[in-house]
C-alpha cells in the first residue's frame, strides 16, 4: 500500500485558514432538506466522500439535490411522509452518521430499502438504532443475524411515539429517533444523559418542528412533536472544529508556530478538546464569535505551547468522542502522564481507535497504557529529548481517517518521521487536509506527488 510521511517540521507554522464545513452539520442539513416541503440551500456543505454517500442515498429516496451557482447546493425535498423505495442498496460507505440518521428517516416512511457500506461500516453496532426503531415499528433483517450491516429494512407509515432513555450517549442514535419521530402522532420523548451534540435539535427547530429540551440532571429531555411539516430554509454551514482539531494540534507543537483558524463551529457538546488544551497549557484565543443559523461560530488564534499532562474525566468523553486520537499526540509531546478515561465508544468508531492509538504510540517510542475504557500516556515533553516523541515507525491507520491524520500531525513533531500505510481514506472527512495544512507551510510526503 502506497506510505506517506510526515518529517520533523523544518519551519514553524504560520498563517489563516478555513477548513471544509462541518460534516456532522452536513449530513443533516441535506437529510433535513429532503424530509423538508421546498427547496432547502446550503452554502459551506462539507463535499466529501461521507456527505457524498448522504447525497446519493437521499438522491436515490426521492429528493432533488443538485450543486448551483457559488458553490450553494439545492435540496428539493419529498416532505416528512414523502420517501420513496430505494431501486438499488443505500451505500453508506464509510459513513456511520449517514447510515444511522437515514435509517432514522426511512423508519417512518412506508419503503423499503437495503443498507450496505464498506468493511469499516459493516462491523459498526447497528442494533443501538435498530432497538428503538422497530419499537415504533420499523421492520429489519440483518443479512448475518448480528445486528451490523448489510441489512434490509422496512419503515412504517404509521410510527409509534416512542418514550426512550438512551443506553449510550450517542447523537447518531437520538438523531435517528428523533427522525422516525417525525412522523408519529402526539409527542416523543428522549432522554439522555450526557447529552451529545444538538445539531439535529436545532436544525429540526430551523426546519419549523415543535421541539424543546429541557435540562435535567446531568442530560437533557427532548420532547418532539410529531406528524411534523419541515419547510426549507437557507443554511451555511461554520468550518467543522473536528477538522479544525489537526491544524490546531500541529500549532501547539511545532515550534514558534503561531496560526489562526477562521469561521469556526463552536458547539458546546463539541467543545472536550479545546476545555482539555486549555488545561495542558495551550496557548489559544477565542476571537470574533458571533451567531449564524443556530450555531456560535468564532475564529481562533494559536500560539505554539510547552503542554502538561492532566486527567481528562470520562464525563468530557460524549464532547469530544472524535478528538480522542487526536489529543492523545498532544498528550505524547506534552510534560508528564496524561490519564484519558471513559473511552468505550472508542472500540466502535471507523476502527478500534483505542487500540490503533496505543499501538501507534508504542512504535513510535512512547510508553502507554491500555485500561479496560481508558489510555494512560506517558508524555515525552521535557529537557532530554525537547519534547519530541521518538517516530520512526510506520503506523497502520485500520483505514480510520482520524488515526491517520492524527499520526501525521505527530511526525511534525517527532524527532525521526512517522509514516502511515495509507491516506485516501482521509477524504471521507477532510479533503482539504494537506492543502491547509501546505498553507500553514507543513508538507507531507506523499506517493502521488
Ligand atoms: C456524530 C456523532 C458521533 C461522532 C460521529 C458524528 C454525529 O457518533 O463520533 O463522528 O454527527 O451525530 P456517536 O453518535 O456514535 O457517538
Amino acid at each position: 500500500m502506497p506510505k506517506t510521511t510526515a518529517s520533523p517540521a523544518d519551519n514553524s507554522l504560520q498563517g489563516t485558514i478555513c477548513v471544509s464545513g462541518d460534516k456532522s452539520i452536513s449530513h443533516r442539513a441535506l437529510i433535513l432538506g429532503t424530509l423538508a416541503i421546498g427547496e432547502t440551500r446550503i452554502d459551506g456543505l462539507l463535499e466529501s466522500a461521507d456527505i457524498q454517500a448522504t447525497i446519493a442515498a437521499c438522491q436515490a429516496l426521492g429528493a432533488d439535490i443538485e450543486k448551483g451557482a457559488n458553490n450553494q447546493w439545492l435540496v428539493r425535498g419529498r416532505g416528512a411522509n414523502g420517501l420513496t423505495s430505494p431501486a438499488q442498496p443505500l451505500n453508506f460507505g464509510n459513513a456511520g452518521t449517514a447510515a444511522r440518521l437515514l435509517m432514522g428517516a426511512i423508519a417512518g416512511n412506508p419503503i423499503k430499502a437495503q443498507c450496505i457500506g464498506d468493511s469499516s461500516l459493516c462491523a459498526r453496532p447497528m442494533g443501538r438504532v435498530i432497538k428503538p426503531l422497530t419499537q415504533m415499528g420499523a421492520h429489519f433483517i440483518c443479512d448475518s443475524h448480528n445486528d451490523k450491516l448489510p441489512l434490509t429494512m422496512r419503515g412504517t407509515d404509521q410510527p409509534l411515539p416512542i418514550h426512550y432513555t438512551m443506553a449510550v450517549p450517542s447523537a447518531q442514535v437520538k438523531s435517528a429517533i428523533l427522525l422516525a419521530a417525525l412522523n408519529a402522532p402526539g409527542t416523543s420523548e428522549l432522554i439522555e444523559r450526557p447529552a451529545t451534540r444538538n445539531h439535529t435539535e436545532k436544525l429540526l427547530s430551523l426546519f419549523g418542528a415543535e421541539l424543546s429540551c429541557k435540562p435535567i440532571e446531568g442530560g437533557q429531555i427532548i420532547t418532539l412533536t410529531g406528524e411534523a411539516e419541515l419547510q426549507a430554509t437557507h443554511l451555511a454551514i461554520a468550518g467543522d472544529p473536528s477538522s479544525a482539531a489537526f491544524p490546531l494540534v500541529a500549532a501547539l507543537l511545532v515550534s514558534g508556530s503561531h496560526i489562526t483558524l477562521k469561521n469556526i463551529l463552536v458547539n458546546p457538546y463539541r467543545g472536550g478538546l479545546w476545555q482539555c488544551l486549555e488545561e495542558m497549557g495551550a496557548d489559544i484565543k477565542k476571537i470574533n464569535s458571533r451567531t449564524a443559523h443556530g450555531e456560535e461560530v468564532a475564529d481562533y488564534e494559536i500560539k505554539a505551547s510547552v503542554l502538561e499532562g492532566i486527567e481528562v474525566p470520562a464525563e468530557r468523553a460524549p464532547s469530544m468522542i472524535d478528538e480522542y486520537p487526536i489529543l492523545a499526540m498532544a498528550a505524547a509531546c506534552a510534560k508528564g502522564r496524561t490519564i484519558l478515561r471513559g473511552l468505550a465508544e472508542l472500540r466502535v468508531k471507523e476502527s478500534d481507535r483505542l487500540q490503533a492509538i496505543a499501538e501507534g504510540l508504542h512504535n513510535n517510542g512512547v510508553a502507554v497504557e491500555v485500561l479496560p475504557d481508558g489510555l494512560i500516556i506517558e508524555g515525552r515533553g521535557g529537557k532530554d529529548n525537547d519534547g519530541k516523541i521518538a517516530g520512526g515507525a510506520t503506523v497502520k491507520t485500520y483505514f480510520d481517517h482520524r488515526i491517520a491524520m492524527s499520526f501525521l500531525i505527530a511526525g511534525l513533531a517527532a524527532q525521526n518521521p512517522i509514516r502511515i500505510d495509507d491516506d485516501s481514506m482521509i477524504a471521507t472527512s477532510f479533503p482539504d487536509f494537506f492543502s491547509c495544512m501546505a498553507k500553514l507551510g507543513a508538507h507531507f510526503e506523499r506517493p502521488s506527488e
